[in-house]
């Protein structure tokens, strides 16, 4: 399935300025206002508490090492080893990270608008108020993930690839798609699953404070999101069919082979015309694979959890040497999620006091 593309209000758009694609839903009021379920209401009680302001909480004025925008250490760069990295000039290098940081933070950035989307259709469709009401919260949370990976783009990194094709066709597939459990699935627990592994792995890496901090303030908010698709879905799937079921974990499995096979920013290659065999190598070779098996350490413990658990998907998941995630202790990952986000704010506030400090001193 593909969207159309139509113009925008002022007249035709260029080929990627806009998507437009039908999303079906049948929109569904609630009358029971005083039925909510305990979890679920202070989950919303939490949301609207931890909102916060991405101008004052993250230090916007740091300069960025284009060449290396994230100070990764240079064994995390998958085709360091390679002889084509060899015969790089330092240059070509730079320039390299530089795109492959542009390419991902793009995709992150199109992946949330893509979930600013799919929330807003989620308080529209999901039956339950105190669905309705915490998704409420999880739309602004989603509008400021846009706003700060926008921002790091366009100011810091100055480049920004559109959005990558493979993701855009599960996009495609789970907007297009009206059971609203599907529009969780698709974007809750696979798009942000996926994406959260990589933020995390940014977060524990990164030595640059900006897109560390970014990735960390982000996640604290996705934590919750998590538990919301679970609390939801942990609740939904036991009513369904068996037949169901199986639809659903067929999903799953061909959308997880689908980001981990083609899925690799071969964009930055071809635009930086670079070898064609250093994509086959990196779509092909184990290593890689194994590494790219880590992007699914959210989505593998959680699909257990909601009971998206029959064969198809234990048989896909052993085969992609991915089943070890299963047994993960969700909960504390999410309240180590909470506790990065917190430890950076204390290091920006010692920070704020003790420049404030200096300047009265002199
Ligand atoms: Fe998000
Ligand atoms: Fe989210």
């Amino acid at each position: 399935m593909t969207g159309d593309r139509r113009s925008g209000p002022g007249g035709p758009a260029e080929p990627d300025e806009q998507w437009s694609l039908l999303s079906p839903a049948t929109t569904v009021f609630d009358f029971d206002y005083t039925g909510g379920r305990d979890q679920l209401l202070r989950l919303y009680d939490k949301g609207t508490r931890r909102q916060w302001i991405a101008k004052d909480r993250l230090d916007w004025s740091v300069d960025i090492d284009l060449d290396n925008p994230l100070g990764l250490p240079a064994e995390l760069n998958p085709v360091a080893e390679t002889k084509w990295w060899a015969d790089m000039d330092e240059r070509r290098r730079g320039e390299m990270r530089h795109h492959v940081e542009a390419w991902r933070f793009s995709q992150f950035m199109h992946g949330e608008q893509g979930a600013l989307i799919c929330t807003a259709k989620i308080v529209q469709t999901v039956p339950d108020i105190d669905s309705k009401f915490y998704a409420a919260t999880q739309v602004i949370d989603e509008a400021r993930h846009v706003e700060v990976y926008s921002r790091y783009l366009h100011e810091k990194l100055q480049l920004v690839y559109p959005l990558n094709r493979n993701l855009k066709s599960l996009l495609d597939d789970v907007i297009s798609d009206s059971r609203w459990d599907m529009t969780y699935l698709g974007m809750q627990v696979l798009v942000e699953g996926l994406a959260l592994a990589a933020f995390g792995f940014i977060r524990n890496t990164a030595t640059e404070p900006l897109g560390k901090a970014i990735n960390a303030y982000v996640m604290q908010d996705e934590a919750r999101h998590v538990t919301f698709g679970r609390l939801a879905l942990r609740d939904y799937y036991p009513q369904l069919t068996q037949a169901e079921r199986d639809e659903r974990e067929e999903f799953c499995v061909d959308a997880c082979y689908r980001m981990r096979d083609r899925f690799l920013g071969e964009e930055v290659f071809e635009r930086l015309e670079l070898p064609p065999e250093l994509t086959t190598y990196v779509a092909e070779s184990e290593m890689q694979k194994r590494f790219r098996g880590f992007l699914f350490m959210r989505i593998v413990p959680v699909l257990k959890d909601i009971g998206l658990w029959g064969p198809r998907i234990t048989r896909a998941f052993d085969d992609m040497g991915v089943l070890g995630f299963a047994d993960s202790d969700l909960d504390a990952e999410m309240a180590n999620d909470e506790a990065a986000a917190e430890a950076l704010d204390r290091e920006r506030m010692a920070h704020v006091r003790a420049v404030a400090g200096a300047d009265a001193a002199g």
